[in-house]
């Protein structure tokens, strides 16, 4: 079964539409696993909180290791032996987003991002990529009542930078990425994406 993605600035839906996916597939009684990034192990959940820690401070590069570290685990904990069990792998976040914001949200040579990268996703790619798309404005509105995280709490350019990347990522790796209009309704994206999962699942 295919590994796929879901990417998108912060407060684009991912974590809502990927709930009501969940909800879906189960009616389906498909195989699959949701996961998170970073998180998603034990190890990857105490390098999350230290990323998302307000009360600390990390450049750029720090956080490409620290975000790399935490997919290392996940790749060889989770990914990897649920592909080779048969399940489909729902994450979101991967690669992409390392690409997305510390490439071209914060300056981080992306040649670098994939140098560190390769040995910790050992060659695997996502078969599908969804791309929530959506101005920062917008996303701002909806998250104005919640606390911020350290990556939130940078501001509106970043977010602008970072969608821009995004929407260079979907450019070059076209045949992976589909790119969906994040301001749609939640059960509109899901169904996009269940026809494209069809597509995809052999
Ligand atoms: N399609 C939508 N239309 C309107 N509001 C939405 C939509 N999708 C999500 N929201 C709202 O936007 C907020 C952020 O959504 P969500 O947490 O799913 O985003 P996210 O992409 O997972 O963010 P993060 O990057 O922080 O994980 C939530 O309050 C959610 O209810
Ligand atoms: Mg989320």
């Amino acid at each position: 079964m295919p590994f796929i993605t879901l990417e998108g600035i912060d407060g684009s839906g991912k974590s809502t539409v990927i709930s009501l996916l969940k909800e879906r597939l189960l009616e389906k009684g498909l195989d699959f696993i949701v996961i998170r990034e970073p998180g998603g192990t034990l190890i990857g959940e105490r390098i999350r909180s230290l990323l998302l820690d307000p009360n600390y401070s990390l450049s750029p590069i720090e956080e490409v290791y620290l975000y790399a570290t935490s997919r290392a685990v996940l790749v060889r904990e989770v990914i990897l032996p649920a592909l080779k069990n048969g399940s489909l792998v729902i994450s979101e976040r991967y690669i992409d987003s390392s690409l997305a914001y510390q490439g071209y949200g914060k300056g981080v040579p992306l040649k670098l991002i994939y140098e560190i990268n390769r040995p910790a996703i050992m060659g695997l790619y996502p078969e599908l990529t969804i791309l929530l798309d959506i101005d920062p404005l917008i996303c701002l509105e909806r998250l104005k009542d919640k606390k911020k995280d350290r990556i939130e709490l940078e501001g509106l350019t970043l977010q602008r930078n970072v969608r821009h990347g995004y929407l260079k990522l979907a450019e070059f790796y076209k045949e992976r990425y589909l790119l969906l209009d994040a301001t749609r309704k939640p059960e509109e994206i899901v169904s996009e994406i269940l026809k494209e999962l069809k597509r995809v699942i052999r």
